[in-house]
């Protein structure tokens, strides 16, 4: 019998599912499992994970196994068994979640101790390219694309940096429009539900579903900020009433 396809996907919203991160994120996993995938969604702020302290124990004196005994230890192994990794965040200031980068910060006892230089890098021994592939679902408050060019550098470099293949990105900026204007972003979220099928049942997501998925829906920002302004005002104004009564 064929091997089930397996996703791991981890979202590191401190909203987990109640957060715009999920909604993104749902929409691939329906299309992956379309596909017949085994998915797994994790919410990375509802695991114990006790912060590397770089205490150095996994690099010398213990190669590869950190001291703490917590999730991390079934994270790890998810992880290893997985076709394809799904890190999903929104961007906070500029970057990753807390509790995301924590759960990477400790995946350093999985690389090995050891470096070698190439291709103008410094990378840890045994990370050449595996058969593994990540892909990135990124969600921001604000409305411009730009907002996503931090994060994903370091992702990418992170990805890179783990040996695994990136398979692809995805971005929704003016996250609040998933809930308040689902219709806008239709043939977005339709597209990641597609790449989430494709990546399954074909390997890879074409270059032209990425761009279908990652298309513009803010036609100005400054417009789209100043319905936030309006949208943030009244409901200030609505929690006044609240506590008045
Ligand atoms: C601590 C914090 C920092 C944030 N920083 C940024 C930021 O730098 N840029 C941005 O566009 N949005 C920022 N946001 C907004 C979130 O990225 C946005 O609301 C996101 O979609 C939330 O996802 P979630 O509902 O899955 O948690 C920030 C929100 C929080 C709570």
């Amino acid at each position: 019998m064929k091997k089930a396809y397996k996703i791991l996907a981890m979202n590191g919203s401190h909203r987990s599912e109640k957060g715009f991160t999920e909604i993104v994120l749902q929409k691939f996993i329906t299309g992956a499992k379309s596909a017949g995938a085994q998915c797994e969604v994790l919410h990375v702020s509802k695991k114990k994970i006790i912060a590397c302290e770089s205490c150095g124990k996994c690099l010398f004196e213990t190669p590869g196994v950190c001291k703490y005994k917590d999730d991390m230890e079934s994270i790890i192994l998810k992880m290893e068994e997985a076709d394809l990794l799904i890190f999903a965040s929104p961007v906070y200031f500029d970057s990753m979640s807390s509790n995301l980068k924590k759960m990477i910060e400790r995946l350093r006892s999985t690389l090995d101790a050891f470096f070698e230089f190439r291709d103008k890098r410094t990378y840890h021994l045994k990370t050449n390219k595996t058969k593994q592939k990540a892909v990135t679902i990124f969600t921001a408050g604000n409305p411009e694309k730009e907002s996503f060019v931090s994060i994903s550098r370091i992702f990418n470099r992170i990805i890179d940096n783990m040996g695994v293949q990136f398979a692809g990105e995805f971005h929704f900026p003016a996250s609040h429009l998933l809930i308040s204007d689902p219709k806008l972003l239709a043939s977005q979220l339709e597209a990641v539900t597609m790449s989430g099928k494709e990546i399954v049942s074909k390997g890879n997501i074409r270059k032209e579903l990425l761009e279908k998925a990652n298309r513009e829906y803010i036609d100005d920002p400054r417009i789209t900020l100043q319905q936030m302004t309006q949208m943030i005002l009244k409901r200030r104004n609505t929690m006044g009433e609240m506590k008045c009564k």
